[in-house]
Formats: C-alpha cells, sequence, structure tokens
C-alpha cells in the first residue's frame, strides 16, 4: 500500500506543480514574472499530482499533439512533460504511478502514440518509451565553413521583431512542416514555451525568415552569446529551431548564420542525415560532437499504429509483439508493403520484439538487424531480420525538432 495518491491537479494547483519541476530540475525558485509567461501553456487538464497528505510531491502531464509517421499521415499523441518527483520522495514507485496512471488516461482519449524527451536514458523503457529518432550535436567553426559553389544559392533573409515572429512562425510552422517522420504539430499551448524566449528569459531569441521563389519557406530561431573576456571579440551562435521547406531554404539559412559578423563557433541540434556538411567547402567545418537520444516514442494502440504508416517493397514478415503495461497490443501483425494486419496466435511469428523495440524500429530509426545483433529483438533467421529492416527502412531519418 503506497502513501500517496494520484489524481488529476485541480484549477489552481499548476503553479505549485510547475514550482516543484523547476525544483526538481534544480532551476531555482520561480518568480512571478516567469511563471506569468509559462502559465498560458501549463494546463491543469491532462496533468497529474502525486498528493502525500495533501501536499504535492510529484507530477507528469502531458499536451495533445499529431506525430508524423511514414508515408506522412499524423496520428493523435500525448507529447508527454513536466516530469518531476520531489527530492525528498524519490525511488518509491512515484513516478511509476504517474506513468502508469497516464499511460492509461491516454489511452481513453484515443491517442495512438505518447511521445517525450527525457532527462536520463534509464527511465523510461520499462513504461514501454524507446528511444524513436536520435540527433547530431554539431559545433561549426565559422570562418572555415564556405558553402560549395555547388551549394543552392537561397533567398533573402530577414529578421523579425518578437511581436512579427509571434504572429508569423507559427503559419510557417504549419505550412512546411512536418517534413519527416518523427516531428510534430505544434499546437497553441506549445508556443508560449518558445515566445517567452524572445522575451529576454533565456538572454533573447532572435527570429529570420527565408524568402524563397514562392514566399516565405524557412525560419530559424537563435541566439548569441558573447565570449566574456576574450580577445578579440568573439561570440558563439546556438541554433534553437531551424526548419525549411526544401534545400533552397536549408542552404539560405545556414547561408545566412555562416555569414554573422563576430561569430566564432555556432552549435545545433539537427537530424542525423542533414545535407549541411557536405554543402561545405570543408568538411570539417562541420564537426559532430555526439549523436543522442532523441524523442522516445510509445506505442498506445499497436494495431492501428502498424496500420497507419507505409512500408518499402519487400517480401511480408510475421512480428510478435508483446507489451506488459497494456496488455491488448500483445499479439501478431503481418506487415507486408501494403500495410499491417493482426493475426491469430496459431501463426508463426518470424520477429519477437517488446513494445519499446517496435517504437525504435517504428519511424525507421534503427534497423531490425541491427537490433537483432544486439539482443534486444528476436529473429527465427538472420533473412527474416532482413525483411523487416527493408519493410521499416524510411527514406529520411526520423527527427523531432520540436523542444518540449
Ligand atoms: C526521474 C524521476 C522522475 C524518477 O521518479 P521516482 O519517483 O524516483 O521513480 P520511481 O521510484 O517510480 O522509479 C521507477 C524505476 O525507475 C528507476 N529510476 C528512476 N529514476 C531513475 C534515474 N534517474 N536513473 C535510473 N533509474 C531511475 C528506479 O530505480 C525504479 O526502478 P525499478 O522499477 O527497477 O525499481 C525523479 O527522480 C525526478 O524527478 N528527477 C529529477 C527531475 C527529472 O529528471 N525529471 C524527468 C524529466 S524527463
Amino acid at each position: 500500500m503506497s502513501d500517496f495518491a494520484i489524481r488529476n491537479l485541480a484549477d489552481g494547483e499548476q503553479r505549485s506543480a510547475f514550482a516543484l519541476l523547476y525544483q526538481a530540475l534544480h532551476r531555482g525558485a520561480l518568480t512571478d514574472e516567469h511563471w506569468g509567461r509559462r502559465s498560458p501553456g501549463f494546463l491543469a487538464d491532462r496533468r497529474y499530482g502525486a498528493f502525500a497528505e495533501d501536499e504535492l510531491i510529484g507530477t507528469a502531464g502531458s499536451f495533445g499533439t499529431e506525430l508524423a509517421v511514414p508515408g506522412g499521415a499524423l496520428l493523435p499523441t500525448g507529447a508527454v512533460d513536466g516530469v518531476g518527483v520531489r527530492a525528498d520522495h524519490t525511488r518509491r514507485g512515484v513516478l511509476s504511478a504517474l506513468m502508469g496512471e497516464q499511460l492509461r488516461d491516454l489511452v481513453r482519449r484515443g491517442e495512438v502514440l505518447a511521445c517525450l524527451h527525457a532527462s536520463e536514458t534509464a527511465i523510461y523503457g520499462r513504461f514501454g518509451y524507446g528511444v524513436a529518432s536520435l540527433d547530431q550535436r554539431v559545433r561549426i567553426t565559422r570562418r572555415a565553413a564556405r558553402l560549395h559553389q555547388d551549394a543552392p544559392a537561397g533567398g533573402r533573409v530577414r529578421l523579425l521583431a518578437p511581436e512579427a515572429a509571434v504572429e508569423l512562425i507559427p503559419a510557417l510552422y504549419r505550412r512546411i512542416a512536418p517534413s519527416r517522420p518523427g516531428m510534430l504539430s505544434r499546437p497553441e499551448v506549445w508556443w508560449p514555451m518558445r515566445f517567452e524566449r524572445f522575451r529576454g528569459h533565456d538572454g533573447g531569441h532572435i527570429a529570420a525568415v527565408h524568402t524563397g521563389a514562392d514566399g516565405d519557406d524557412g525560419f530559424v530561431v537563435y541566439q548569441v552569446n558573447e565570449r566574456h573576456g576574450a580577445q578579440p571579440h568573439t561570440a558563439d551562435l546556438t541554433v534553437h529551431d531551424l526548419h525549411a521547406a526544401g534545400p533552397e531554404a536549408l542552404a539560405g539559412l545556414w547561408r545566412f548564420l555562416l555569414g554573422m559578423d563576430l561569430v566564432d563557433e555556432l552549435h545545433a541540434y539537427r537530424p542525423v542525415d542533414e545535407p549541411v556538411a557536405a554543402m561545405l567547402t570543408d568538411l570539417r567545418a562541420w564537426q559532430v560532437t555526439g549523436v543522442e537520444d532523441e524523442s522516445w516514442l510509445r506505442i498506445l494502440d499497436v494495431p492501428a499504429a502498424l496500420a497507419a504508416r507505409t512500408y518499402q517493397r519487400a517480401e511480408p514478415v510475421v512480428l510478435e509483439v508483446s507489451d506488459a503495461l497494456l496488455p491488448e497490443n500483445s499479439g501478431r501483425y503481418r506487415i507486408t508493403a501494403d500495410g499491417a494486419e493482426r493475426l491469430g496466435d496459431d501463426t508463426e511469428a518470424e520477429v519477437r520484439l517488446g513494445v519499446d523495440v517496435l517504437a525504435m524500429i517504428y519511424l525507421g530509426a534503427w534497423a531490425p538487424s541491427a537490433l537483432a545483433a544486439t539482443g534486444r529483438l528476436q529473429a527465427r533467421t538472420p533473412e527474416a531480420a532482413r525483411r523487416a529492416d527493408e519493410l521499416f527502412g524510411t527514406p529520411v531519418k526520423p527527427w523531432c525538432g520540436t523542444g518540449f
């Protein structure tokens, strides 16, 4: 019997939940000013609290969105955010209780997927989440980074005042994204998190828009920080958000960033297959300093998720999926180039995997045969794993690109 209870937050309890998160993430005390900026996006709806004798000791929430899957369908998704347990109540099952309650709630809401970005990688696998997209952390030495003469010329880039950015960027994102598996629609509740940073909390984010032959087709949000005490004067530029409708806009935005006076280095998290390094005359100016887990995906409704994505041409394969927390997902599924169907238990399975590992292959981040080699899934024959590789493969790598 646990000494805490889980319930939905009531209206009026949001601020204490946000303050708890702040403390759990070691961000210090929450000020009125900061809460004023964050409160519009921090709703009680979809947010749980764990209470011990009426005192809030943990919280977890989500916002409703859609996630793009291979083939372009957008699936109803709960984006899980604001997870924290008070430091004097950790390792007593509070998170596990919050996660269990939340999974059941997301299923009741008809959401097919849940996704999150993890503070630490050891936490979420046990709840059926798997790493479904990776990103590369890059450092670019600006003075060495020249775009090759064959790189697309790109169009014009203009800086936006914060008020104009708030108006323009959400509509532009809606028009040009999601362009990769794993990308999210950004609901209204998401934008206040982005825009509070234009207002100086994290030190002045700047927005710029790219205009190509058919109008606005890309944007970047970035920040420049001087290197204190450095002589001569130098600065670092951090790219926070960059989306482009195509290669012209992508090259145009990077040309703009790489031309920024007084900047020494640029830093960004980008899709692992973004082709910018190949646009440079000196490939070594684009230094990959890490490849990391980006989105963790939880497939809540396996039949719906498997039916919603497209597959590459290959011979069929039969999967056996196991899901201890949502057992209605456990079962056998035939995957063909034309789709997926659920089978009875009398069909022999060729590839056995947990729902967390299904999430790893679902958007195309990992090849099933590579996971078979690590023991994360079991394939009856190497040839069955190769068929699964072909069916689940995607022309571009998945990427989320939306922080939350
Ligand atoms: C991470 C955090 C939410 C875990 O909450 P908790 O209530 O201690 O978790 P639980 O007691 O339910 O633990 C569930 C399991 O996860 C493990 N676990 C929890 N946090 C872990 C961590 N940081 N690293 C490794 N394992 C962890 C526990 O050991 C336990 O394992 P078991 O099932 O084998 O017994 C909490 O420590 C916290 O708030 N940390 C700071 C803020 C943070 O990181 N938030 C997450 C943002 S994504």
